[in-house]
């Protein structure tokens, strides 16, 4: 039987602010999820906390507007751990007011800078549509940054098997930005992330 990754003792909501200097202090090691609006982050970190409704989700872009700090108590085989996992706002989404929209970039960057205690950021896109432009600049920033990343490629239930197997010959991670295959809906990819993210 495959590893389904730690046992998740307790998970709860911090705080949210829209810019960085409102945020809770980070006194974990903290892990981001970031990405296009709809592509699933919060889906994702629900399923790897394995709480169904933690972190809100919606069928509608842009559920997530402001930086959400999670934090979350683990047992591993290695011993306990506590972490905060931050829900970052979508980019990519056009519907926003003008105001809003010149903010998002900022709050981001801002958050990525100079978070103290981030140690690696999930860059999450679907597997559908794959690294798109803005993910692409997102991971170059990262490396601009000397910040470690990861990829999650999640929705992969939504694939066919021929779709998969195309979308795993295009895409692929680097010894660098571990590349995993991941469902919010069946649980695919839970240990391989967890694996990746605690390494
Ligand atoms: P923003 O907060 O707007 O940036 O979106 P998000 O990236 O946080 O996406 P969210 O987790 O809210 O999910 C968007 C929609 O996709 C919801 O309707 C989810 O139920 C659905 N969804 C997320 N992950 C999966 C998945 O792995 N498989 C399937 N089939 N649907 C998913
Ligand atoms: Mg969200």
């Amino acid at each position: 039987m495959k590893a389904s990754g730690p046992i998740v003792l307790d998970a709860r909501f911090v705080g949210a602010a829209d810019q960085l200097a409102d945020l809770p202090p980070s006194v974990h090691t903290e892990l981001a999820f970031g990405g296009r609006s709809n592509v699933g982050k919060s889906s994702l970190m629900n399923m790897l906390l394995g709480r169904r409704k933690l972190v809100r989700t919606s069928s509608t872009p842009g559920a997530t507007r402001t930086i959400n700090v999670f934090e979350a108590s683990l047992d591993q085989a290695a011993g306990r751990r506590v972490l905060g996992l931050v829900d970052l706002p979508g980019y990519g989404f056009a519907h926003r007011s003008k105001s809003e929209r010149a903010s998002w970039g900022p709050m981001i960057e801002q958050y990525l800078a100079h978070r103290p205690g981030l140690r690696r950021v999930v860059v999450v896109c679907d597997a559908r549509r794959g690294i798109g432009e803005e993910d692409g600049e997102l991971l170059e920033y990262l490396a601009h940054l000397g910040k470690p990343a990861a990829i999650a490629m999640t929705k992969v239930d939504k694939l066919s098997r021929a779709e998969r197997q195309r979308a795993e010959r295009t895409w692929a991670g680097t010894p660098d930005v571990p590349l995993v295959w991941a469902s919010a809906e069946t649980g695919e990819g839970r240990a391989a992330l967890w694996a990746a993210l605690l390494a």
